[in-house]
């Protein structure tokens, strides 16, 4: 793999957000140059084999997911956290089915769960992380919520590093880019708060029986608008630094992944750079040990265009609603500000009144979660934890 290194930073207090920076090669050897930055193999290998890839899941095409496994680099643990529908028609017994088969001819270690396990249930609630549970004592619906479990399962795992890539992907070899360039951000940094958000080269889209390759998504386009004018209102400088708002793709250390806070639903990654800027941009945070060693966030163009299932226009809706209320709501933000973000809803026709504007829930870092404790429960009670490898 050799990129570009980033040309220009934006520094807010101990946090660094590095320009986007493009891959110029997929495979490359070992080079280190003002500009440059190539990785051998055995530097991929290193990352790689202290990582764990969580694939978050819920009533995808089974071709999709079996493709984004088959992708996987070699050397990182996977785990798979399903929301899939179950009973009559068991979406998530096909998915059983295939991680099984994957593991019995790759022999790549991987690890499946179902998100409403009873197991996960008890271990949650007896660590007291009862923000993550629903009314029943399952975990909630959601992504963000499917994220958390992949990210204990990890930490059972010993991981140093934790990325994220979608089930829903048509380019199984995009995932296996994306998975690289996250090694290659997580080597570059400086330090072991470090997050690499992906930025896709194209979205491409059919339009009028032609393939459009569009440079940006509805949503990112809107979001990354907004959190730059956030930023601007703090510094008085206008900035276009954030071009990765949305980016479901991304990795982070450990280290910040546990002192992490998660926004449910489609605001978690908005979410997670507002909570940087919150926690660490004045330093009053308690994570203290982040401010000293600083916190760096990456984004990196990916080389493949990026095609995933369209889930339609009320799912992008409700994904721009969720991404700009976590803007909306940040203590960042201004009078000014916020009235801009309730005309934008309304020009969208998503709001009529700024009533309508939701406030995201949010499930604190899972720093002070003990694991050992957390499997010994999700041990006794799980009926559907497969640890392969
Ligand atoms: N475990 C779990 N639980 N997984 C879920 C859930 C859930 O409740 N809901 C969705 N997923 C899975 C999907 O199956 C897919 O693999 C992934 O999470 C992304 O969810 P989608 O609903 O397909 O979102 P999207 O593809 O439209 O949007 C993606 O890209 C956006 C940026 O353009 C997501 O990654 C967004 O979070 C991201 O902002």
């Amino acid at each position: 793999m050799l990129i570009e290194l980033p040309k220009h930073s934006e520094i807010f207090g101990c946090i660094k957000i590095h320009e986007v920076q493009k891959v110029l090669k997929l495979e490359s050897d070992e080079v280190q140059t003002e500009l440059l930055r190539g990785f051998s193999k055995e530097e991929m290998e290193e990352i790689l084999s202290r990582m764990t890839i969580i694939v978050p899941i819920k009533d995808e095409k089974m071709h999709l997911l079996d493709g984004v496994l088959r992708s996987i680099p070699l050397g990182c643990k996977i785990v798979v956290v399903s929301n899939s529908q179950r009973g009559e028609k068991d979406v998530f017994r096909m998915e059983r089915d295939i991680v099984s088969d994957f593991y019995r001819v790759t022999k790549h270690p991987i690890t499946l769960i179902h998100q409403k396990d009873p197991g996960l249930g008890i271990a949650f609630k007896e660590v007291g992380y009862n923000c993550i549970l629903d009314e029943t004592g399952f975990v909630r619906n959601g992504k963000a919520e499917g994220m958390i479990v992949g990210l204990i399962l990890a930490k059972i795992l010993g991981s140093d590093y934790v990325g994220f890539v979608d089930a829903d992907n048509y380019i199984p070899c995009s995932v296996n880019e994306y998975v690289r360039l996250y090694c290659a951000g997580l080597s570059i940094s400086k330090t072991s708060y470090t997050m690499v958000r992906l930025h896709w080269r194209y979205k491409p889209k059919v339009i009028e029986d032609r393939l459009y390759f569009r440079k940006w998504g509805r949503v990112s386009e809107i979001t990354n608008r907004y959190l730059n004018k956030l930023l601007a209102v703090q510094t008085g400088f206008e900035t276009n630094i954030i071009k990765t708002g949305n980016a479901g793709e991304h990795a982070m250390t450990m280290k910040l992944a546990e002192i992490m806070a998660f926004s449910t639903g489609y605001s978690v990654e908005p979410y997670q750079l507002i909570y940087l800027f919150e926690e660490f941009w004045k330093g009053e945070t308690e994570f203290k040990e982040a401010v000293k060693s600083g916190v760096e966030v990456y984004q990196i163009e990916t080389l493949n265009p990026h095609i995933h299932e369209e889930k339609g226009d009320e799912h992008i809706r409700e994904m721009l609603l969720q991404s700009l209320a976590t803007i909306y709501y940040s203590k960042l933000s201004n009078d000014k500000l916020r009235e801009e973000i309730v005309e934008e809803l309304k020009k969208n026709g998503l709001i009529k009144r700024r009533t309508e504007i939701k406030k995201n829930d949010i499930m604190p870092p899972i720093r002070s979660i003990d694991v050992k404790e957390f499997r010994r429960f999700l041990d006794e009670y799980s009926e559907t934890l497969i640890m392969y490898g």
